[in-house]
């Protein structure tokens, strides 16, 4: 696995503070709030079992899980809802919390939907922002990292299914999927 890798973008002291300062600056803002935490699956789990363990007010955690890839690099653009989630938003400050924001296609489907269901307030945080891959024009309210257009697996994020467990995030050699 170690030998697919190209270089090693963030490493694991780097990851616990860019989590740990995410964490705390959601508790201040989220202080009094009825906040909820919905980890899009799969690639946001690691980041969210992080996360939410550096966040220090009452809060609940719900997942939704939707594609958008085909196994490939690229975002189809197509977003299918495969798993729901399981309560009711009415009432609830939304933190949708993302591994990466690449084209914005996926996470501008998923505000959409959930915005329809009158939740209090909708936010997004995103471990990694690509903005230079944008497509749709949307923005994340709390962003981990801002990495240049290159592909990344590791802490959660994957290449085919594949590299989740890796503790750090690194970048793929481009030889394995060119
Ligand atoms: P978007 O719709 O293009 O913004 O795609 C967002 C989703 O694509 C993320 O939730 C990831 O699952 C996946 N993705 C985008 N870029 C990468 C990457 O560099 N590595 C792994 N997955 C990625
Ligand atoms: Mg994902």
């Amino acid at each position: 696995m170690l030998n697919d890798i190209d270089k090693v973008l963030i490493d694991e002291k780097k990851l616990s503070d860019i989590v740990k300062n995410l964490g705390e600056k959601i508790s201040e803002d989220y202080r009094g709030k009825n906040l909820l935490m919905i980890s899009i699956l799969k690639g946001s789990v690691v980041f969210m079992s992080d996360l939410m363990r550096y966040v220090t007010i009452p809060c609940q955690i719900d997942f939704m899980a939707v594609s958008s890839y085909r196994g490939g690099i690229k975002s189809s653009g197509v977003v299918k809802i495969l798993k729901d989630l399981d309560i009711p938003l009415e009432g609830f400050d939304l933190l949708i919390v993302e591994d990466i924001l690449d084209s914005g296609q996926t996470l501008t489907y998923i505000k959409k939907i959930l915005s329809a269901r009158k939740p209090k307030s909708i936010k997004i945080c995103t471990l990694l922002d690509k903005p230079m891959s944008r497509k749709s024009p949307i923005e994340a309210d709390y962003v981990g990292m801002q990495i240049p257009d290159e592909f990344v697996i590791g802490y959660g994020l994957d290449y085919k299914e594949e590299y989740r467990n890796l503790p750090f995030v690194g970048v793929l050699k481009p030889s394995l999927y060119s």
